[in-house]
């Protein structure tokens, strides 16, 4: 107990591990399709708008939480309110539903990877190359071990020098990465078979500048609804990660500031991939080439690539899945760590002890969701209309349900049994000045709950 706990070095150490957990695949495949979804530039404005209130409020509470209590996620709660133990329950949870299959689709992205820098891009642009892929019995459980080996070891190697000495030198590469495949996306040209030019310039102007047409309230709403979703799990809140990650924050660190640059990285490198993969889409499939989730990054993107020409393209592929590859890995990591802080607080385990049981369970649990497209397959029809494989179920199950349940209870917690001002005390330690405490204990406890209850209610699809 008065052995001291680690921490990371410093503000940036701290601000580098958070943003690497935040800059995750919902970064890369989710925000620019929501993007050109929902009115391109109107979108990123209600994003922004949302980035500095809800979004503010909540990942100040958990990474306040985990500083205050200098506990995992399991524990934390527990020393909030001793009545409130199984919230932390609740939190240690769902990174254990989401490492599983994270690590799976990590896999794949290591997959594609050694596809495209072993010179085989025109492998993976056959149709259903990815569908064989992720169905096939060895293949993507291999990809997941490798994967799955890669967050253990750097977990394993403890707070400094794995978490913090990964995320010191894979965020400013992967930066470098999104912002020059952007600018290189935004000066393609090409003409199609029907002799028709589009340019990555144009679809720049599609993503960037607002669209109101057919703009209604109910619209309106469903970009609204699009965001807070989005924004979310962008922040990697209610997932046990900034709790533990808090946890490690010195005490003597400016924590309002600290979580204003974690939302600037998170937020910058979410627009930069909208700018890197809207003009590029748009430039070679026009605007059908959208699309959510696994299919655009694993099927669109690399007919993408191949339209730029054999060399170019596969040298614009590899880095960009690199760039992908850094971004899922410093997520992976912070959501198995997420669960090893929980076990190691809970149960005064070594860190060796947790993580090796921690990657026992993930390492195994996403074998069976591996499973899920071949040995196990079956068809489950989710409330909110999908067809859905047991990723898809584990997927639903965290973050439309698990997570905004947790979040919403935090700020029930914080908001109105053990008041604000203990998030507000904390943030303000060492005389810092917190300009927004007025605004944030108003979002607490009125503004959050009721968007969280909303992001809850539109799982069951009760908005279009
Ligand atoms: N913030 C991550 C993303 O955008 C989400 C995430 C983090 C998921 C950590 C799993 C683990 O992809």
């Amino acid at each position: 107990m008065n052995i001291e706990r680690t921490t990371f070095s410093g503000h940036l150490g701290f601000v580098l591990a958070a943003a690497g957990s935040a800059v995750g695949l919902g970064n890369i495949w989710r925000f620019p399709y929501l993007a050109a979804k929902n009115g391109g530039g109107l979108f990123l404005f209600v994003y922004i708008c949302l980035v500095l209130t809800f979004g503010f409020a909540l990942l100040l509470t958990e990474v306040a939480i985990g500083r205050k209590t200098q506990q995992g996620p399991l524990s934390a709660y527990k020393r909030i309110h001793p009545n409130w133990a199984w919230l932390g329950l609740l939190a240690t949870i769902i990174p254990a539903i989401i490492l599983p299959y994270y690590s799976l689709i990590g896999g794949w992205v290591v997959k594609y990877f050694t596809v495209l820098a072993t010179g085989n891009l025109n492998n993976a642009t056959q149709d259903g190359f990815f569908g064989g892929f992720i169905t096939a019995q060895w293949s993507p459980i291999i990809f997941h071990t490798i994967f799955f080996a890669a967050t253990a070891a750097i977990i394993y190697a403890g707070v400094n020098k794995g978490i913090e000495r990964i995320s010191k030198i894979l965020m400013p590469l992967l930066l470098l990465l999104v912002l020059g495949i952007a600018i290189y996306s935004c000066t393609l040209v090409f003409t199609d078979e029907n002799g028709v030019t589009r340019t990555g310039m144009q679809g720049l102007a599609i993503y960037l500048i607002p669209d109101f047409t057919g703009m209604t309230f109910g619209r309106l709403l469903g970009v609204i609804m699009d965001a807070l979703g989005q924004l979310f799990y962008s922040l990697s809140i209610a997932m046990g990660i900034m709790i533990a990650y808090g946890s490690y924050l010195k005490k003597s660190d400016n924590l309002p500031k600290s979580v204003n640059r974690v939302q600037i990285f998170d937020t910058g490198v979410a627009i930069l991939a909208g700018m890197m993969v809207i003009p590029a889409v748009f430039t070679f499939m026009g605007t059908e080439g959208f699309g959510a989730g696994p299919g655009l990054m694993f099927v669109s993107l690399p007919k993408v690539f191949q339209a730029m020409g054999s060399v170019t393209g596969t040298v614009i592929g590899v880095l960009f899945f690199a760039m992908v590859f850094f971004a899922a890995l410093t997520s992976c990591i912070s959501i198995l760590e997420a669960i090893v802080s929980s076990l190691m607080d809970e149960f005064k385990w070594t860190r060796k002890k947790a993580t090796v049981i921690g990657s026992i369970y993930g390492w195994l649990l996403g074998i069976f969701v591996a499973l899920g497209y071949n040995l196990l397959y079956f068809e489950y029809k989710l409330p909110n209309g999908s067809t859905a494989q047991i990723l898809d179920i584990f997927d639903y199950v965290s973050n439309n349900i698990m997570m905004p349940v947790l979040a919403l209870l935090t700020c029930v917690l914080i908001g109105w049994i053990v008041k604000p001002g203990t998030v507000i005390e904390e943030a303000e330690a060492g005389g810092v000045r917190f300009a927004r405490r007025g605004l944030y204990v108003f979002l607490i406890r009125f503004v959050c709950p009721v968007l969280l209850a909303l992001v809850f209610l539109k799982a069951f699809g009760l908005f279009a």
